[in-house]
Order: structure tokens, then C-alpha cells, then sequence
């Protein structure tokens, strides 16, 4: 069994930089592939998020590395082991479940204690690390309630500290925040980053929200019908998208499809122009809502005529929806009070042609 014990940190080798690797995994029900060849590694104390639509993969790939799920194929690393066929209490890892899944018969107390039990700690040391970890997830006088007498949220913390208790190697989340409302979310999110940075615990973390994954990840994994679309830092994911399905499940965007001609300009399928360097062939373009300006304004870029097809007001911003020579195109705009673009509209737009992106189409 691995050891637990305090001493843990000094006993894996520094010099391993990755904590989990997945070679190759692929895990089919029948003859469907709910993860196909996944490869990915995660670095110590990295915050890594797995994102993608809802059925992609993302919670099968989760209990594969913590031992609920075995591979159809491939193996998965911890600290440089071999772990694809050991027991999910061997692999030094703590996980958060999709719904929480405290005991429900158990006091808040007993539900952190309980990996600590299972691995035979004695009462004084077990009692001691339970306080640390309420007082860690802030809430130091909850250890006698019941689960269902907290809230959604606090429940939420006692997971991860019962996740957190056993001083795992790896930390797994899958959707931990989703029953939440969107401002403890947020305080969520950030709470949870400062837990995972202090204690120096590399997290698989679990999610379909796009804001979740750019604010909160150290990198991304972005999984599309249980393959890896692209993996990057937030910027990366978003500045140079691999795909188009990286580009339209990362943030707002407009995807044209076109050509490059020989002149190295790409005309869309509708007929929109845009004059750049690029390599001849078929490619797609991806346009961001702040590529689009109101030339009014002197933006430098591609002027163009647009009509107003659709116009949400979001408060500090409209997002509009434009008619641009037969494609349509987002763009996101403070414009002045009692100003609001209505449908039908005709604005004057620049298109920024800096950092645009153009993904050739294999
Ligand atoms: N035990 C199982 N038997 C058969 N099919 C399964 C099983 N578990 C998962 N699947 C299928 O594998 C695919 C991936 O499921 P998974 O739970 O990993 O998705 P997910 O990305 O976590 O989705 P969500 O965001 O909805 O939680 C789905 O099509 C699902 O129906
Ligand atoms: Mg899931």
C-alpha cells in the first residue's frame, strides 16, 4: 500500500515532473467509445481541467484515474507507477463526485475521517487532521452536524475536505460547483484554487463550463466525443484554437468557412473578403466578438456594412448579431445610452485582422 504518512512529499522524486499520465486509454461499452486513445500528463501542482459538452467523456476518463472505471485499453501513471490495474485505494488520489456523496448517516466529522480510518490512522493524529481540514475549508464548527443539515454549498467544502484528508497524491473533481448559484460559484472557484495551491495537490478537475475552465485552469483539456480536441494554457485554448469546435466551445465566436487563393486572401462561402497572408486551400476563419469594432470610432481593421440581425443587451455590453455581406457575425459593443442597435439597423464596422484566426481544414 502507499504510504500516507507526513513524511510523503520528500519520498516521490522531485525530479518526476508528471504526477498522472494517461497513455494511450481508451474505454468502450460494447462497441461504443465512451474515451477513444486519450493521451494526456499532468504536472505536479498543476490545476488541469477537463472540458467538453455533456456525454464527451470527461467523468468516465475521471474514475478510470481513480480506479472506478478500468481501461479497455492503455495504461495510466501515478508518480511515474503503474497503476491501471491497482484498486482506487492504492492510487493516492481523493475524489469529489459529480453529485457530492457525503454519508448521509455520518456526522461531518466522520465524513473526513473516513479515508483516514481506512488507512488505519490513530485516533489522536485522525482527530487532529480533521480539525486542520474544516478549519482549512472554513468551516471549523460544523463538525457534528449531519450532512443534510448544511447547505448545498458547505456540503460542497466538506467533500473536498474529505477528498483533501488523506493528503492524496492527485485530487479529482467532476463538476464540483454545478449545483451551485453563479456568485458562490465564484467564490467557489476561488476558494478552492487557494485550498489546491497551498497544499500543493495535483487536481483533475472536471467541468462543461467554458468561464469555469479559462478562470480557474493552470491548462485545459478540451474533449470532444471521447477524444482530446486540444490541450493549452486558457490563452492558448482561446487566442489560437486547434479547431473549429475548440474555438466554438471556447467563448463567443463566428465561424467562417472559405478559401485562401493564391493572393493569399480568404473569401467565404457567402462571399466575404478578408485580405490576409495566408497559405492557399481551404480553411476556416475564426472571428471574437472584440475583432469587431464600429469604425465610427477609428478601429483600424477591414471596413465593412453591416445589418442587424439580433440585439441582446447584456448591461455593461450589447452583444449584436450582423448580417456582414451574407455571413453572420458576433459583436460585443458598449454603445451610448438610448443607443441601443435595433433589428434592421445598418452600422459601419471595422474587422480586425490582427491575431485572426485562420485554421486550415484538413
Ligand atoms: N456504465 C456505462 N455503460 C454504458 N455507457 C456508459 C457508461 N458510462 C458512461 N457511458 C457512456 O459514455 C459516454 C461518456 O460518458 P461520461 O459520463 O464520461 O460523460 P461526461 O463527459 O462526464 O458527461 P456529463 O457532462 O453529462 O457528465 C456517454 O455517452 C455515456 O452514455
Ligand atoms: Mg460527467
Amino acid at each position: 500500500m502507499l504510504a500516507l504518512s507526513e513524511g510523503k512529499e520528500d519520498a516521490v522524486s522531485e525530479s518526476n515532473d508528471f504526477v498522472v499520465e494517461l497513455r494511450s486509454v481508451s474505454k468502450l461499452y460494447g462497441d461504443a467509445a465512451a474515451v477513444a486513445d486519450i493521451s494526456l500528463k499532468a504536472r505536479r501542482g498543476e490545476l488541469l481541467c477537463l472540458l467538453g459538452p455533456s456525454g464527451c467523456g470527461k467523468t468516465t476518463t475521471l474514475r478510470m484515474v481513480a480506479g472506478f472505471v478500468e481501461p479497455s485499453s492503455g495504461s495510466i501513471h501515478i508518480n511515474n507507477i503503474d497503476m491501471t490495474h491497482q484498486p482506487p485505494y492504492r492510487r493516492d488520489t481523493g475524489m469529489v463526485f459529480q453529485s457530492y456523496a457525503l454519508f448521509p448517516h455520518m456526522t461531518v466529522a466522520e465524513n473526513v475521517a473516513f479515508g483516514l480510518e481506512n488507512l488505519r490512522w490513530p485516533r489522536e493524529k485522525r482527530d487532529k487532521r480533521v480539525e486542520e481540514m474544516l478549519e482549512l475549508v472554513e468551516l471549523p464548527h460544523f463538525a457534528q452536524r449531519l450532512p443534510s443539515q448544511l447547505s448545498g454549498g458547505q456540503q460542497q467544502r466538506i467533500a473536498l475536505a474529505r477528498a483533501l484528508a488523506i493528503k492524496p497524491a492527485v485530487l479529482l473533481l467532476d463538476e464540483p460547483f454545478s449545483n451551485l448559484d453563479a456568485q458562490l460559484r465564484v467564490r467557489m472557484r476561488e476558494e478552492l484554487q487557494e485550498v489546491v495551491r497551498s497544499v500543493n495537490v495535483t487536481t483533475l478537475f472536471v467541468t462543461h463550463d467554458q468561464e469555469e475552465a479559462l478562470t480557474m485552469s493552470d491548462r485545459i483539456v478540451v474533449m470532444n466525443a471521447g477524444k482530446v480536441e486540444q490541450i493549452g494554457t486558457p490563452g492558448e485554448i482561446y487566442e489560437t484554437p486547434a479547431t473549429p469546435f475548440v474555438a466554438k466551445f471556447i467563448g463567443w465566436c463566428s465561424l467562417l468557412k472559405g478559401t485562401v487563393d493564391d493572393a493569399g486572401a480568404f473569401t467565404s462561402t457567402a462571399g466575404l473578403r478578408i485580405i490576409g497572408k495566408w497559405s492557399a486551400g481551404p480553411a476556416t476563419v475564426v472571428i471574437r466578438p472584440e475583432q469587431l469594432k464600429l469604425s465610427a470610432d477609428g478601429a483600424p481593421g477591414q471596413r465593412q456594412q453591416a445589418r442587424v440581425l439580433h440585439s441582446h443587451y447584456l448591461g455593461g455590453a450589447t452583444r449584436v448579431v450582423l448580417d456582414v455581406n451574407g455571413e453572420q457575425l458576433i459583436m460585443q459593443e458598449r454603445f451610448p445610452f438610448g443607443r441601443h442597435p435595433q433589428h434592421g439597423d445598418v452600422l459601419d464596422i471595422a474587422i480586425s485582422t490582427d491575431n485572426l484566426r485562420l485554421i486550415g481544414d484538413a
